[in-house]
């Protein structure tokens, strides 16, 4: 059976004095994912080795890293398809706590910022909302982040600041500025376009290619620019 290597970037601030990348061969097996090798190698080879992983279904979204040159979730990328190595490291703009583990609480606080929740005004229906199908189907393409943050860490923006909204935080603004339910339009549009907003947003692209969701935050930002604009103009949205 043929071999896969992988070559793994390593570091624990701790103890270490810098980076290094570890290489490890395994087994090449029929629908080996990058995730299936790293425990692999974790459970055989190098217990210290240590990465995220949940559901291993491309559902959670806690297994996001940087694999030959892209983000991309490591559950649903096959080793089949990198070749006879596999390069992981970790996410770009987050500082590594342990090899491909990094600190979260950049990318959370941006989304925090931005209300991520339905504000239904003063006065919400006693029991529930009706929604119809249309203004539901408005929704799609906004509901289905796993929040895996490959979009924030592929941004220029991002890396530049930090304070920036970022992709996956405007994707959900703009959700909940097309949510037939929501009242809170003005302050959406108000945290999403301040001096960190929509505006530095550089239309790169580079969110919506790596989003293994197929979801589109360019888009987004770009209807959180339309919606500022309208605003701004008195039009109706
Ligand atoms: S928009 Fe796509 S890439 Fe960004 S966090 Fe959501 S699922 Fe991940
Ligand atoms: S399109 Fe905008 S948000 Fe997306 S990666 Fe480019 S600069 Fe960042
Ligand atoms: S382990 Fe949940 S998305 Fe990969």
């Amino acid at each position: 059976m043929s071999k896969v290597t992988f070559n793994v970037f390593r570091f624990d601030p701790e103890t270490d004095a810098g980076p290094r990348y570890q290489r490890y061969e395994i087994e090449q097996a029929p629908g080996l994912t990058v995730l299936g090798g790293l425990l692999e190698i974790q459970a055989k080879t190098d217990p210290s080795l240590a990465f995220r992983s949940a559901c291993r279904a491309a559902v959670c979204g806690s297994c996001a890293m940087h694999i030959n040159g892209q983000y991309r979730l490591a559950c649903e990328m096959q080793t089949e398809m990198l070749g006879a190595t596999v390069t992981v490291r970790p996410l770009g703009h987050l500082s590594v706590i342990k090899d491909l583990v990094v600190e979260m609480k950049p990318f959370w606080d941006r989304y925090k910022e931005i209300k991520p929740y339905l504000m239904p005004g003063d006065n919400p229906p006693e029991k529930e909302f009706i929604q119809s199908c249309d203004d539901r189907e408005k929704l799609d393409g906004g509901i289905d982040c796993i929040l895996c943050s490959c979009c924030y860490n592929s941004c220029p923006v991002v890396g530049t600041d930090p304070a920036y909204v970022g992709p996956a935080a405007a994707l959900k603004a703009d959700r909940f500025l097309r949510d037939s339910r929501d009242r809170a339009r003005e302050e959406r549009l108000l945290l999403t376009g301040g001096d960190h907003g929509v505006w530095r947003c550089h239309t790169v692209f580079s969110c919506q290619e790596v989003c293994p969701k197929d979801l589109n935050p360019t888009g987004a930002i770009a209807d959180l620019k339309l919606g500022a604009i309208k605003a701004k103009l008195g039009l109706r949205s």
